[in-house]
């Protein structure tokens, strides 16, 4: 078969992993060909791809990024830009697309095949961990490690001064990474944006461990809100694609626990650095099967599908039930999170 495959919306730890094992399944065992779209849907609209070859990825396991380049460009923002997508890949010979994107790419890819324009086998990429029919999402694992790693250095920093710092990571509409390097970096509290904080109850909270002279983290999800009429926040600037710019709550919130602790508090936003360098070796391996069932799945003909991980088995679930709901965090990692709050 003649497979395309593109890497769409933000990168994300591992891209290339799945890559790899898209190619390396696809071409030893099925003798396909494997066509890479560069930049997600804009290298199919502007016939911009290469043949990608076993020798080609080789050495891309352990390395972040996307060797294919990534975009939020997706056929639904142009005028007959479906049917030219579908036309194109016709001409091209593809028979199916393997789309590795977040929630955002798999809706587009779930249109693209209910309009009959292309056969669509997703995989679920995103630090968020927030795409639904999946217990994971790949690259979730190596955000959490580094923002892990990063609470780890800012408690003894904060310790030797005495102070709060405020960290703040990545989840727009979830707070897993949030919750889950919450809980392995012994944060003070974390706020996330499944749970609307009120500042008030915060600054009390600090107010009192820092009697007994306790630094304190306190994690914040870039998605974080707080509850209503509780606190002013600046609506986010929209990007070009309609996607809100997030990023700044911290800001905010150190502000606001400053004002009204007295203690002195600190900020430091990780941003990018949650979707840079090497995925872990639970990514690498997520990736592998997940590249491997992707062409698996072509091959049986189930498109309009997307594989997902679930009780540690690799299956495929409709594409319409993945994106249906996000997947917010677990009520329980969540309570268990907050036995440990001030
Ligand atoms: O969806 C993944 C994500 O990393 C979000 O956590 C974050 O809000 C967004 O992408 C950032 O997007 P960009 O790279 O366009 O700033």
């Amino acid at each position: 078969m003649r497979i395309g495959v593109l890497t769409s919306g933000g990168d994300c730890p591992g891209l290339n992993a799945v890559i790899r094992a898209v190619v390396r399944r696809g071409i030893k065992d099925y003798g396909d060909t494997i066509i890479g779209f560069h930049d997600s849907w804009r290298g199919v609209l502007e016939r911009e791809y290469e043949e990608l070859s076993i020798l080609r990825l080789r050495g891309y396991l352990p390395r972040g990024g996307t060797i294919l380049g990534t975009s939020r460009v997706q056929p639904y923002m142009f005028d007959g830009g479906p049917e030219k997508a579908g036309a194109i890949l016709k001409e091209l010979g593809v028979e199916a697309m393997i789309v590795i994107g977040g929630e955002g790419s798999l809706s587009c890819g779930l249109a693209l095949q209910s309009d009959g324009h292309v056969n669509i086998v997703g995989v679920p990429k995103t630090i968020d961990n927030d795409v639904g029919g999946t217990e994971r999402t790949f690259g979730f694992d190596t955000a959490v490690g580094i923002a892990t790693d990063a609470i780890d250095r800012l408690h003894t920093t904060a310790e030797s001064h005495d102070r709060v710092i405020v960290v703040e990571v990545m989840g727009r509409h979830v707070g897993h990474i949030a919750t889950w390097a919450g809980i392995a970096g012994g944060a003070t509290m974390t706020l996330i944006p499944e749970q609307p904080f009120d500042i008030s109850e915060v600054a009390e909270a600090l107010s009192r461990r820092h009697q007994q002279k306790f630094a304190s983290i306190v994690v914040v999800a870039e998605g974080a809100t707080p509850k209503e009429g509780t606190m002013e926040i600046k609506e986010p600037e929209v990007d070009q694609y309609g996607h809100k710019r997030l990023g700044g709550i911290g800001y905010v919130v150190a502000q606001e626990i400053e004002k009204r602790t007295k203690i002195e508090t600190r900020l430091t936003v990780l941003g990018h650095v949650q979707r840079g360098g090497t995925p872990t070796p639970y990514d690498r391996v997520l990736c592998t099967r997940f590249g491997v069932a992707a062409v698996d799945a072509v091959h049986r003909g189930e498109f309009g599908s997307m594989v997902a991980l679930n009780n540690d088995r690799v299956h495929t679930v409709p594409l319409a039930e993945a994106v249906k709901d996000l997947r917010y965090v677990n009520p329980e990692v969540w309570e268990t999170a907050k036995v440990f709050f001030p």
